[in-house]
Protein backbone atom coordinates (compact mmCIF):
# COMPACT_ATOMS: atom_id res chain seq x y z
CA UNK A 1 0.00 0.00 0.00
CA UNK A 2 1.73 3.16 -0.94
CA UNK A 3 0.49 6.22 1.55
CA UNK A 4 1.45 9.82 0.24
CA UNK A 5 0.96 13.24 1.46
CA UNK A 6 2.06 16.76 0.53
CA UNK A 7 2.11 20.14 2.68
CA UNK A 8 3.06 23.62 1.60
CA UNK A 9 5.61 25.36 2.86
CA UNK A 10 3.66 28.51 3.75
CA UNK A 11 4.58 29.31 6.77
CA UNK A 12 4.37 27.91 10.29
CA UNK A 13 2.92 25.03 11.45
CA UNK A 14 0.25 25.06 13.79
CA UNK A 15 -1.67 22.22 15.64
CA UNK A 16 -4.51 21.57 12.89
CA UNK A 17 -1.63 20.70 10.56
CA UNK A 18 -0.29 18.37 12.91
CA UNK A 19 -3.06 16.57 14.11
CA UNK A 20 -5.17 16.85 10.68
CA UNK A 21 -1.68 15.79 8.50
CA UNK A 22 1.09 15.44 9.92
CA UNK A 23 0.44 13.12 12.64
CA UNK A 24 -1.23 11.10 10.65
CA UNK A 25 1.27 10.47 8.27
CA UNK A 26 3.72 9.66 11.00
CA UNK A 27 1.57 6.92 12.12
CA UNK A 28 0.91 5.21 8.39
CA UNK A 29 4.70 4.95 7.99
CA UNK A 30 5.00 2.04 9.70
CA UNK A 31 1.74 0.62 7.63
CA UNK A 32 3.13 0.63 4.50
CA UNK A 33 4.98 2.43 1.88
CA UNK A 34 5.35 5.95 2.59
CA UNK A 35 5.77 8.97 0.65
CA UNK A 36 5.97 12.44 2.09
CA UNK A 37 6.84 15.98 0.23
CA UNK A 38 7.11 20.19 0.77
CA UNK A 39 4.45 21.23 -1.76
CA UNK A 40 6.61 24.11 -2.99
CA UNK A 41 5.54 24.46 -6.31
CA UNK A 42 1.75 24.61 -5.07
CA UNK A 43 3.22 27.75 -2.76
CA UNK A 44 4.41 29.71 -5.86
CA UNK A 45 0.82 30.57 -6.22
CA UNK A 46 1.06 31.78 -2.80
CA UNK A 47 4.73 33.27 -1.82
CA UNK A 48 6.70 35.32 -4.53
CA UNK A 49 9.85 36.08 -2.37
CA UNK A 50 12.30 33.64 -3.33
CA UNK A 51 14.16 33.74 -0.02
CA UNK A 52 10.61 33.57 1.99
CA UNK A 53 9.63 30.23 0.09
CA UNK A 54 13.54 28.65 0.16
CA UNK A 55 13.19 29.08 4.12
CA UNK A 56 10.19 27.84 4.27
CA UNK A 57 10.82 24.82 2.67
CA UNK A 58 13.55 24.28 4.85
CA UNK A 59 11.37 25.23 8.26
CA UNK A 60 8.87 22.45 6.87
CA UNK A 61 11.52 20.38 6.50
CA UNK A 62 13.09 20.35 9.77
CA UNK A 63 9.44 20.76 11.79
CA UNK A 64 8.43 17.48 10.17
CA UNK A 65 11.47 15.40 10.51
CA UNK A 66 11.22 16.87 14.61
CA UNK A 67 7.72 15.68 14.65
CA UNK A 68 8.95 11.98 13.67
CA UNK A 69 8.98 11.32 10.26
CA UNK A 70 11.37 8.68 9.46
CA UNK A 71 13.46 8.71 6.62
CA UNK A 72 14.17 4.99 7.45
CA UNK A 73 10.67 4.35 6.83
CA UNK A 74 8.94 7.14 4.75
CA UNK A 75 10.49 8.96 1.46
CA UNK A 76 10.62 12.87 2.40
CA UNK A 77 11.57 15.25 -0.93
CA UNK A 78 10.79 18.58 -1.84
CA UNK A 79 8.17 18.51 -4.76
CA UNK A 80 10.04 20.60 -7.47
CA UNK A 81 12.90 18.31 -7.16
CA UNK A 82 10.59 15.91 -9.35
CA UNK A 83 9.61 17.70 -12.48
CA UNK A 84 7.57 15.05 -13.71
CA UNK A 85 4.51 16.23 -11.94
CA UNK A 86 4.30 18.85 -14.15
CA UNK A 87 4.74 17.17 -17.04
CA UNK A 88 2.23 15.35 -15.77
CA UNK A 89 -0.44 17.73 -14.71
CA UNK A 90 -0.41 19.37 -18.35
CA UNK A 91 -1.70 15.47 -19.46
CA UNK A 92 -4.06 14.92 -17.01
CA UNK A 93 -5.22 19.37 -17.49
CA UNK A 94 -6.39 17.59 -20.66
CA UNK A 95 -8.95 15.04 -19.50
CA UNK A 96 -10.19 17.34 -16.67
CA UNK A 97 -13.39 19.26 -17.55
CA UNK A 98 -13.34 23.14 -16.72
CA UNK A 99 -16.94 22.37 -14.56
CA UNK A 100 -14.65 20.46 -12.00
CA UNK A 101 -12.38 22.98 -11.43
CA UNK A 102 -14.96 25.46 -11.26
CA UNK A 103 -16.79 24.47 -8.35
CA UNK A 104 -13.15 23.67 -6.50
CA UNK A 105 -14.59 26.08 -2.88
CA UNK A 106 -10.58 26.14 -1.88
CA UNK A 107 -10.06 28.64 -5.18
CA UNK A 108 -13.16 30.38 -3.83
CA UNK A 109 -11.76 30.72 -0.36
CA UNK A 110 -8.05 31.63 -1.55
CA UNK A 111 -9.20 34.64 -3.37
CA UNK A 112 -11.90 35.91 -0.90
CA UNK A 113 -8.83 36.05 1.45
CA UNK A 114 -6.80 38.14 -1.12
CA UNK A 115 -4.80 35.35 -2.73
CA UNK A 116 -4.26 36.84 -6.26
CA UNK A 117 -5.70 35.04 -8.87
CA UNK A 118 -3.74 33.32 -11.37
CA UNK A 119 -4.35 30.10 -13.81
CA UNK A 120 -1.32 28.65 -11.05
CA UNK A 121 -4.08 29.29 -8.32
CA UNK A 122 -7.22 27.90 -10.32
CA UNK A 123 -5.32 24.70 -11.40
CA UNK A 124 -4.07 23.94 -8.20
CA UNK A 125 -6.32 20.85 -7.77
CA UNK A 126 -4.88 19.43 -11.65
CA UNK A 127 -0.99 19.93 -9.91
CA UNK A 128 -2.20 18.00 -6.38
CA UNK A 129 -3.86 15.52 -8.86
CA UNK A 130 -1.10 14.68 -10.39
CA UNK A 131 1.33 14.52 -7.41
CA UNK A 132 -1.06 11.46 -6.09
CA UNK A 133 -1.58 9.91 -9.53
CA UNK A 134 2.36 10.15 -10.36
CA UNK A 135 3.00 7.30 -7.72
CA UNK A 136 0.53 5.00 -7.68
CA UNK A 137 -0.79 6.38 -4.12
CA UNK A 138 -3.25 3.95 -2.09
CA UNK A 139 -4.16 6.19 1.02
CA UNK A 140 -3.87 9.83 1.15
CA UNK A 141 -4.55 11.04 4.87
CA UNK A 142 -5.49 14.58 5.29
CA UNK A 143 -7.83 17.40 7.26
CA UNK A 144 -11.12 17.51 5.78
CA UNK A 145 -10.30 20.64 4.44
CA UNK A 146 -8.37 18.58 1.54
CA UNK A 147 -11.72 16.41 0.74
CA UNK A 148 -12.74 18.02 -2.15
CA UNK A 149 -9.18 17.74 -3.89
CA UNK A 150 -9.30 14.38 -3.51
CA UNK A 151 -12.94 13.92 -5.08
CA UNK A 152 -11.02 15.82 -7.81
CA UNK A 153 -8.41 13.74 -8.09
CA UNK A 154 -10.40 10.39 -8.25
CA UNK A 155 -12.57 12.35 -10.45
CA UNK A 156 -9.44 12.70 -12.96
CA UNK A 157 -7.82 9.00 -12.44
CA UNK A 158 -11.30 7.69 -13.34
CA UNK A 159 -11.95 9.98 -16.76
CA UNK A 160 -8.48 9.38 -17.79
CA UNK A 161 -8.54 5.25 -17.39
CA UNK A 162 -12.18 6.18 -19.26
CA UNK A 163 -10.00 7.62 -22.28
CA UNK A 164 -7.12 5.79 -22.47
CA UNK A 165 -7.76 2.36 -20.72
CA UNK A 166 -8.61 0.73 -17.48
CA UNK A 167 -6.25 0.60 -14.31
CA UNK A 168 -3.79 2.66 -16.02
CA UNK A 169 -4.06 4.77 -13.23
CA UNK A 170 -4.57 3.78 -9.53
CA UNK A 171 -7.99 5.62 -7.87
CA UNK A 172 -6.64 6.60 -4.33
CA UNK A 173 -8.98 6.74 -1.14
CA UNK A 174 -8.51 9.69 1.46
CA UNK A 175 -7.82 8.88 4.96
CA UNK A 176 -9.47 11.73 7.45
CA UNK A 177 -9.55 11.12 10.77
CA UNK A 178 -12.89 12.13 12.28
CA UNK A 179 -11.43 13.23 15.55
CA UNK A 180 -9.03 15.17 13.93
CA UNK A 181 -11.01 16.10 10.36
CA UNK A 182 -11.36 20.55 12.06
CA UNK A 183 -9.47 21.17 14.78
CA UNK A 184 -10.74 24.18 15.93
CA UNK A 185 -8.70 27.97 16.48
CA UNK A 186 -8.45 30.18 19.23
CA UNK A 187 -11.99 31.71 18.17
CA UNK A 188 -14.00 28.53 17.10
CA UNK A 189 -13.61 28.31 13.57
CA UNK A 190 -11.63 26.06 11.54
CA UNK A 191 -7.59 26.47 12.86
CA UNK A 192 -5.49 28.37 9.78
CA UNK A 193 -2.89 30.75 9.29
CA UNK A 194 -5.16 32.88 7.03
CA UNK A 195 -7.34 33.52 9.84
CA UNK A 196 -4.77 34.42 12.68
CA UNK A 197 -6.67 31.70 15.05
CA UNK A 198 -3.73 29.47 15.32
CA UNK A 199 -1.76 27.63 17.71
CA UNK A 200 1.96 26.81 16.63
CA UNK A 201 3.30 23.82 17.56
CA UNK A 202 6.94 25.44 17.88
CA UNK A 203 5.77 28.86 19.36
CA UNK A 204 9.11 30.86 19.97
CA UNK A 205 8.79 30.50 23.72
CA UNK A 206 6.42 29.42 26.28
CA UNK A 207 5.35 33.07 27.25
CA UNK A 208 3.85 33.03 23.84
CA UNK A 209 2.27 29.51 24.04
CA UNK A 210 0.52 30.59 27.10
CA UNK A 211 -0.43 33.94 26.05
CA UNK A 212 -2.26 32.98 22.58
CA UNK A 213 -3.92 29.91 24.87
CA UNK A 214 -5.31 32.78 27.25
CA UNK A 215 -7.00 34.27 23.99
CA UNK A 216 -9.05 31.15 23.34
CA UNK A 217 -12.63 32.91 23.28
CA UNK A 218 -14.73 31.64 26.13
CA UNK A 219 -18.11 32.77 27.34
CA UNK A 220 -18.44 34.87 30.41
CA UNK A 221 -20.22 32.54 33.21
CA UNK A 222 -18.95 33.75 37.11
CA UNK A 223 -15.77 31.74 37.78
CA UNK A 224 -18.46 29.86 40.68
CA UNK A 225 -20.80 29.21 38.38
CA UNK A 226 -20.95 25.52 36.53
CA UNK A 227 -19.54 25.63 32.84
CA UNK A 228 -21.12 23.93 30.15
CA UNK A 229 -18.30 21.61 28.65
CA UNK A 230 -20.55 20.87 25.08
CA UNK A 231 -18.90 23.27 22.55
CA UNK A 232 -16.35 24.41 24.62
CA UNK A 233 -13.28 25.14 22.29
CA UNK A 234 -11.22 24.61 25.35
CA UNK A 235 -12.55 21.29 26.18
CA UNK A 236 -12.04 20.48 22.26
CA UNK A 237 -8.79 21.25 22.22
CA UNK A 238 -7.51 19.46 25.57
CA UNK A 239 -9.15 16.17 24.54
CA UNK A 240 -7.04 16.52 21.68
CA UNK A 241 -4.10 16.48 23.68
CA UNK A 242 -4.96 14.82 27.10
CA UNK A 243 -6.07 10.96 27.97
CA UNK A 244 -9.40 10.33 28.06
CA UNK A 245 -9.53 10.24 32.60
CA UNK A 246 -7.60 13.79 32.40
CA UNK A 247 -11.17 15.20 29.88
CA UNK A 248 -13.10 13.97 32.13
CA UNK A 249 -11.68 15.31 34.96
CA UNK A 250 -11.99 18.70 33.06
CA UNK A 251 -15.71 18.36 32.14
CA UNK A 252 -16.64 17.31 35.91
CA UNK A 253 -14.69 20.37 37.01
CA UNK A 254 -16.74 22.62 34.37
CA UNK A 255 -19.92 21.22 35.57
CA UNK A 256 -19.28 21.58 39.34
CA UNK A 257 -18.17 25.18 39.11
CA UNK A 258 -15.81 26.72 41.55
CA UNK A 259 -12.94 27.71 38.96
CA UNK A 260 -12.38 30.23 36.28
CA UNK A 261 -11.66 29.70 32.52
CA UNK A 262 -8.23 30.89 33.23
CA UNK A 263 -7.57 27.78 35.52
CA UNK A 264 -8.49 25.29 32.53
CA UNK A 265 -6.41 26.87 30.33
CA UNK A 266 -3.46 27.02 32.43
CA UNK A 267 -3.85 23.46 32.34
CA UNK A 268 -4.34 23.06 28.50
CA UNK A 269 -1.14 25.10 28.07
CA UNK A 270 0.86 23.15 29.90
CA UNK A 271 -0.60 19.79 28.53
CA UNK A 272 0.28 21.62 24.70
CA UNK A 273 3.81 22.67 25.94
CA UNK A 274 4.56 19.30 27.00
CA UNK A 275 3.17 17.66 24.51
CA UNK A 276 5.55 19.06 22.10
CA UNK A 277 8.76 19.24 23.87
CA UNK A 278 10.54 16.38 22.94
CA UNK A 279 9.87 17.09 19.25
CA UNK A 280 11.06 20.82 19.75
CA UNK A 281 14.44 19.57 21.59
CA UNK A 282 15.13 16.89 18.40
CA UNK A 283 14.21 20.22 16.52
CA UNK A 284 17.10 22.17 18.17
CA UNK A 285 19.02 19.45 17.36
CA UNK A 286 18.20 19.53 13.75
CA UNK A 287 18.38 22.76 13.13
CA UNK A 288 22.11 22.81 14.00
CA UNK A 289 22.46 19.73 11.55
CA UNK A 290 21.37 21.50 8.27
CA UNK A 291 23.18 19.27 5.49
CA UNK A 292 21.24 16.26 7.66
CA UNK A 293 18.18 17.64 6.24
CA UNK A 294 19.63 18.49 3.14
CA UNK A 295 20.77 14.90 2.61
CA UNK A 296 17.35 13.53 3.68
CA UNK A 297 15.80 15.23 0.92
CA UNK A 298 17.74 14.77 -2.00
CA UNK A 299 18.12 11.03 -1.10
CA UNK A 300 13.97 10.85 -1.05
CA UNK A 301 14.09 13.01 -4.60
CA UNK A 302 16.03 10.43 -5.63
CA UNK A 303 14.27 7.66 -4.57
CA UNK A 304 10.83 9.62 -5.62
CA UNK A 305 11.76 10.44 -8.91
CA UNK A 306 12.59 6.78 -10.33
CA UNK A 307 9.31 6.11 -9.21
CA UNK A 308 7.59 9.20 -11.00
CA UNK A 309 9.46 8.24 -13.93
CA UNK A 310 8.01 4.94 -14.50
CA UNK A 311 4.71 6.17 -14.22
CA UNK A 312 5.06 8.70 -16.61
CA UNK A 313 6.12 6.99 -18.92
CA UNK A 314 3.48 4.53 -18.43
CA UNK A 315 1.10 7.74 -19.55
CA UNK A 316 3.12 9.12 -21.98
CA UNK A 317 3.01 5.67 -24.03
CA UNK A 318 -0.65 5.34 -23.12
CA UNK A 319 -1.85 8.97 -24.47
CA UNK A 320 0.44 8.44 -27.66
CA UNK A 321 3.47 10.46 -26.94
P1 LIG B 1 -3.93 26.43 6.59
O1 LIG B 1 -5.44 26.32 6.62
O2 LIG B 1 -3.40 26.89 7.91
O3 LIG B 1 -3.43 27.26 5.43
P2 LIG B 1 -3.09 24.21 4.99
O4 LIG B 1 -4.24 24.46 4.07
O5 LIG B 1 -1.71 24.51 4.53
O6 LIG B 1 -3.38 24.96 6.38
O7 LIG B 1 -3.18 22.69 5.44
C1 LIG B 1 -2.12 21.74 5.48
C2 LIG B 1 -2.64 20.40 5.98
O8 LIG B 1 -3.14 20.53 7.31
C3 LIG B 1 -3.82 19.85 5.16
O9 LIG B 1 -3.74 18.43 5.11
C4 LIG B 1 -5.02 20.27 5.93
O10 LIG B 1 -6.13 19.43 5.72
C5 LIG B 1 -4.51 20.17 7.37
N1 LIG B 1 -5.21 21.13 8.23
C6 LIG B 1 -5.09 22.50 8.16
N2 LIG B 1 -5.85 23.09 9.11
C7 LIG B 1 -6.49 22.08 9.77
C8 LIG B 1 -7.41 22.04 10.86
N3 LIG B 1 -7.82 23.15 11.46
N4 LIG B 1 -7.86 20.84 11.29
C9 LIG B 1 -7.43 19.69 10.69
N5 LIG B 1 -6.54 19.65 9.66
C10 LIG B 1 -6.08 20.83 9.21
N1 LIG C 1 -3.27 21.07 -1.14
C1 LIG C 1 -2.64 20.51 0.04
C2 LIG C 1 -2.80 21.52 1.20
O1 LIG C 1 -3.03 22.68 0.99
C3 LIG C 1 -1.18 20.21 -0.17
C4 LIG C 1 -0.96 19.14 -1.19
C5 LIG C 1 -0.41 19.32 -2.43
C6 LIG C 1 -1.28 17.76 -1.06
N2 LIG C 1 -0.34 18.14 -3.09
C7 LIG C 1 -0.86 17.17 -2.29
C8 LIG C 1 -1.85 17.00 -0.07
C9 LIG C 1 -1.04 15.80 -2.51
C10 LIG C 1 -2.04 15.62 -0.29
C11 LIG C 1 -1.62 15.02 -1.51
O2 LIG C 1 -2.66 21.13 2.33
Amino acid sequence: MRILSGIQPSGRLHIGNYLGMMEPSIRLQDEGDAFYFIADYHSLTSIHDPEELRQNVRDLATDFLACGLDPEKATFWRQSAVPEVTELTWILSCVTPMGLLERCVSYKDKIAQGITSSHGLFAYPVLQASDILIFDSNVVPVGKDQKQHLEVTRDIAMKFNDRYGEDLLVVPEPRIREATAVVPGLDGQKMSKSYDNAIDIFEDTEKKLRKKIMKIVTDSTPVEDPKDPEGSYLVQLYSLFASPDEVKAMEDSFRAGGEGYGFYKQQLFETIWNFFLPMRERRDELVADPSYVDDVLEAGAKKARAKARKVLDRVRSAVGL
